[in-house]
């Protein structure tokens, strides 16, 4: 057998030269098992997912045993899923992309090792791809013609950072949450609320039927200088609203409350990365992670970017919360860029933003 960082420097520059080369993306970092098929970076041929969720919410969060054993036992099936709809052999694979931080160590332990697994065995090249870059260049699969360099507002289920993207694999952190990320502090409220998991989706539909000011929560912090952001007093003023009014006996309308703290999260996110936007001469701001599938949020991010005249991205409903297709696009991009990953690459819990 080739000594395979030899081979995986070669395959890795012929993969730069092809017209349409093919990358297999593989994401295991969460809850999520998912594999994905990627022509020339940006066309997606196949993209399949097994979620956890069901089991999960059993115990109203993710446990991070039954995480990585799941993803053990469908990891296989669906890599060979993803390869069978893409209509692809291993073989006709150019390179293989997967997360390697940031997320639970057992999850992407087992994403990781099945990538490595697979680029000895087949002699591709091999890519490491931070799940947060993923999100971001999930933009680039829904507006093929987008490029950097633009603003960037990620909000998932650990991170809330507004981005600078230099180049695809260039960053700039411009602002960060304090405390909680924002996907973080919607499933926190949505179980006091006695939502299940993932509180974030559930906690929009409860929303949708609620008056967003019957309750004021914005906080001075939020809406003054800076770019950094602070969830964490938005939440505890809502358990402190439910907490007051069960011990005097009240019913609280779930939705009104629901409505409000979404409004305050969305006007944060939206107040702070709009700014940053215009402040550092940028026409474009695009949004990623899991709380981009928010349709508030959504519109709030457009009709604000409409005043200033700023181009708003954000992906695709189906490529907004973890998926492989958006590490297969970045991975692309890492290529193109840098050289392959030594197999030698360990996962790791923390992404490059939080060491910034
Ligand atoms: O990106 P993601 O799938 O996983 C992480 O990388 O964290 O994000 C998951 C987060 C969860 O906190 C979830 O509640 C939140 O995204 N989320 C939402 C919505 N859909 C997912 N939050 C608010 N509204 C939604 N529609
Ligand atoms: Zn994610």
């Amino acid at each position: 057998m080739p000594d395979h960082r030899e081979t995986a420097l070669i395959k890795a520059a012929e993969y730069r030269e092809k017209q349409a080369p093919l990358i297999l993306g593989i994401e295991s970092s969460c809850d999520e098992t998912a594999a994905s098929v990627v022509r020339a970076g940006r066309e997606v041929l196949s993209a399949s997912v097994h979620t956890q969720i069901p089991v999960h919410r059993l115990y109203g969060g993710v446990v991070p045993e039954i995480a990585s054993r799941s993803h053990t036992e469908r990891i296989g099936s669906v890599v060979r899923d993803a390869l069978d709809k893409a209509g692809v052999t291993l073989e006709e694979i150019d390179a293989i992309a997967v997360t390697y931080r940031p997320g639970l160590i057992g999850a992407l332990l087992v994403g990781v090792s099945y990538a490595k697994g697979l680029a000895f065995a087949a002699q591709k090249p091999l890519v490491g791809v931070d799940h947060i870059t993923g999100h971001i260049a999930a933009n680039y699969i829904t507006y093929p013609e987008l490029e950097p360099p633009f603003m960037c507002i990620v909000a998932s289920g650990g991170h809330s950072h507004i981005v600078r993207v230099d180049g695809y694999t260039d960053f700039t952190l411009i602002g960060r949450t304090r405390d909680d990320a924002a996907g973080e502090a919607f499933d926190k409220v949505a179980r006091a609320m006695g939502l299940p998991y993932p509180g974030g989706p559930e906690l929009e539909k409860l929303a949708r039927g609620g008056d967003p000011e019957a309750f004021r929560l914005h906080t001075a912090f939020n809406e003054g200088e800076g770019f950094d952001f602070s969830f964490s007093g938005i939440k505890t003023a809502v358990v402190n609203i439910l907490h007051n009014a069960e011990q005097k006996g009240e019913e609280v309308n779930r939705a009104d409350l629901a409505a409000s703290f979404q409004r305050a999260v969305t006007d944060a996110l939206t107040i702070k990365s709009v700014r940053a936007a215009r402040e550092y001469g940028l026409g474009t701001l695009a949004l990623a992670g899991g709380v981009s599938a928010n349709t508030a949020l959504r519109d709030r991010l457009q009709r604000e970017c409409e005043r200033y005249g700023i181009r708003f991205c954000r992906p695709d409903m189906r490529y907004c919360t973890d998926n492989a297709a958006m590490i297969a696009c970045q991975g692309h991009y890492e290529i193109m860029a840098h050289d392959p990953s030594p197999l030698s690459i360990d996962p790791n819990a923390a992404s490059f933003l939080q060491m910034m």
